[in-house]
Formats: structure tokens, C-alpha cells, sequence
């Protein structure tokens, strides 16, 4: 029989104390009454991979991986997810016959709240997509999957956009994925049904996004994948346009079901109360 309660999961990254993973998994493992444990670690660059082969003997059953630490576990993984390869990063593994897997479950969970909070949205979007970094790579292929029709990649840096939509296009031959010129970012928007802003701007401590969304069509949805603020200045213009919103909390709530199933064995749900145990943490640290 298995031993119920030596599961143990954890999250790593360097450093590691902001980390809201524990208020997560903990949250899951309390409510849903299971035994185990969420811990945390930091761990150096460099020791990635000696910490996560080490996982099953210190009696883990897998673990988070966060900055910056992505990219040392994409390459020390055995197998990969199809969405970890296309995104070229890992935030979730586990074991399996003793082979360490990898995914790369942002995407996912971007998708995943937004079907729960629009269940009615038309499927098959035209995305712009704002960014081109880490965050924006793992999004693409998860969108294509959804069912989105077409996704337009902008970034101030123009060459870091082409060569991520050449990847994707590697990826998915079949998807239609373009870029469109940062100057020309409030043009695109006119397009889309689906806007996401996967950039660091308007994140505590940073610049705003500085963007029009007064060209949007009425039933767009603006989403962003910045947490801290909750609404970022972003969100409160296409609030006050009177477009649809979806803030990134909910990814970061979503992004963490599939590892936890992998961990503990049950599916949990992403609960109002859930939400309102992070937002609670988000405005205590504010
Ligand atoms: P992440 O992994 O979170 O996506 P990243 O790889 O550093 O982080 O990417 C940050 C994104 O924010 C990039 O798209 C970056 O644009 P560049 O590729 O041109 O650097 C974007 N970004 C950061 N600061 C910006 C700014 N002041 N104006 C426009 N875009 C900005």
C-alpha cells in the first residue's frame, strides 16, 4: 500500500519567498482534507537539476519550478509535454516509473479561467497578443488548442516577436500566427476579440502599458497576466470602455491544478474562496 502521507510537493525558485504556490497547494490539501505537505526551497542556479533528481529520495512527489529556474528544468527533464517543448520551459514535474516529466501549465490555466469566467466566449478569437517573452511563449500553442483562430504577436523588441511566431510555427504548421508592429499595436487591437498583455508593464514597480483600447470592438475581452496590482491600469481603462476583463490571478490559480493532481491524486477545484484566500495575501502585502 502506498504511504498516504509521505506525499510532499514543493516549490522552488531563487529566491523563493514571495512565492504563492504554498497558499495555493495549501489551501487544496487543508480543504480537501488530504494528507501531505507544500513546502518551499531555494535552490541555486546551477543545482536545479541535482536538486529535482534528488526529489523521490527526499520523499517528494514533484514540485513548481518559478524564476528562474524554468529553463534548468525544461533541459533536465526525461519527457516533456508538447506545450513545455513549444513554450521551452517547465513549471511543473513529476515522476513517472522513475523518468522525470515536465509541463508548462501557465497556458492551460490562462485558458482555463477563461472558460470558467466566460463560458459564452467566442472560441474561435482573433488573439493580439502583447509581449513576446517567457510568458507570451507559453500562451501561444494552449490558445492554438482552445480553439483561437488567429494570434498576432506585438513587442517593442520587432525581431524577438518574428523569431517567437517562427517557433510556433514550428510548432503548429497549420496555426495562423503573425506579428504586427508595436507602433501599430492600437491598429491590431481593432481586430481582436481577445487581447493579453503578457509584458511586465503595469506591474508593481513598473511603467503602465501604455495603450489605446479605444478602438476595441465592444465585445472584446482584455486580459493580463500581471497579479500585483490586481487591476492594473491596463484593465481599469478597458473596465472603464466598458470591455470585458479577466485578470491574472486566475492563471495563477488554474496554472497549479494539474500539478496538484499529478501530486496528491485528486483534481481540486479553483473555488471563490480560493481567490479570496490569495486576494487576501495580494492586499495584506500591498
Ligand atoms: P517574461 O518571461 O515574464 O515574459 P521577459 O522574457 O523578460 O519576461 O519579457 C518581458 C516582456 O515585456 C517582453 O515582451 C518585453 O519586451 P522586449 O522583448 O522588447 O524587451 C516587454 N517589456 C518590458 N519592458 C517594456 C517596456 N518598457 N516597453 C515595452 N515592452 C516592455
Amino acid at each position: 500500500m502506498k504511504d498516504e502521507a509521505a506525499k510532499k510537493a514543493l516549490v522552488i525558485g531563487f529566491p523563493v519567498a514571495h512565492a504563492r504556490s504554498p497558499l495555493i497547494h495549501g489551501f487544496w490539501l487543508e480543504t480537501l482534507g488530504l494528507p501531505g505537505a507544500y513546502e518551499r526551497a531555494e535552490v541555486k542556479p546551477g543545482e536545479v537539476s541535482t536538486f529535482l533528481r534528488a526529489l523521490p529520495a527526499n520523499g517528494y512527489a514533484g514540485a513548481n519550478i518559478t524564476v528562474p529556474h524554468k529553463e534548468e528544468a525544461f533541459r533536465t527533464c526525461d519527457y516533456l509535454t508538447d506545450r513545455a517543448r513549444a513554450a521551452g520551459a517547465v513549471n511543473t514535474v513529476w515522476f513517472e516509473n522513475g523518468a522525470l516529466w515536465g509541463d508548462n501549465t501557465d497556458g492551460l490555466g490562462f485558458v482555463s479561467h477563461l472558460n470558467q469566467t466566460y463560458p459564452d466566449r467566442k472560441k474561435a478569437a482573433k488573439v493580439l497578443i502583447l509581449g513576446a517573452g517567457g510568458a507570451a511563449r507559453g500562451l501561444i500553442l494552449p490558445l492554438v488548442e482552445s480553439g483561437a483562430s488567429s494570434v498576432t504577436v506585438t513587442n517593442r523588441s520587432h525581431p524577438r516577436a518574428e523569431a517567437l511566431v517562427q517557433d510556433m510555427k514550428t510548432a503548429r504548421p497549420d496555426a495562423i500566427i503573425s506579428t504586427a508592429a508595436w507602433e501599430d499595436r492600437a491598429a491590431a487591437l481593432a481586430q481582436a476579440d481577445l487581447i493579453i498583455n503578457t509584458t511586465s508593464l503595469g506591474m508593481k514597480g513598473q511603467p503602465p502599458l501604455e495603450i489605446d483600447l479605444g478602438g476595441a470592438k465592444p465585445d472584446t475581452i482584455v486580459a493580463d497576466i500581471v497579479y500585483v496590482p490586481l487591476e492594473t491600469a491596463f484593465l481599469a481603462q478597458a473596465r472603464a470602455r466598458g470591455l470585458r476583463t479577466l485578470d491574472g490571478l486566475g492563471m495563477l490559480l488554474h496554472q497549479a491544478v494539474p500539478g496538484f493532481e499529478h501530486w496528491f491524486g485528486t483534481k481540486p477545484e479553483v473555488t471563490p474562496a480560493l481567490r479570496a484566500h490569495l486576494v487576501a495575501d495580494i492586499e495584506k502585502k500591498a
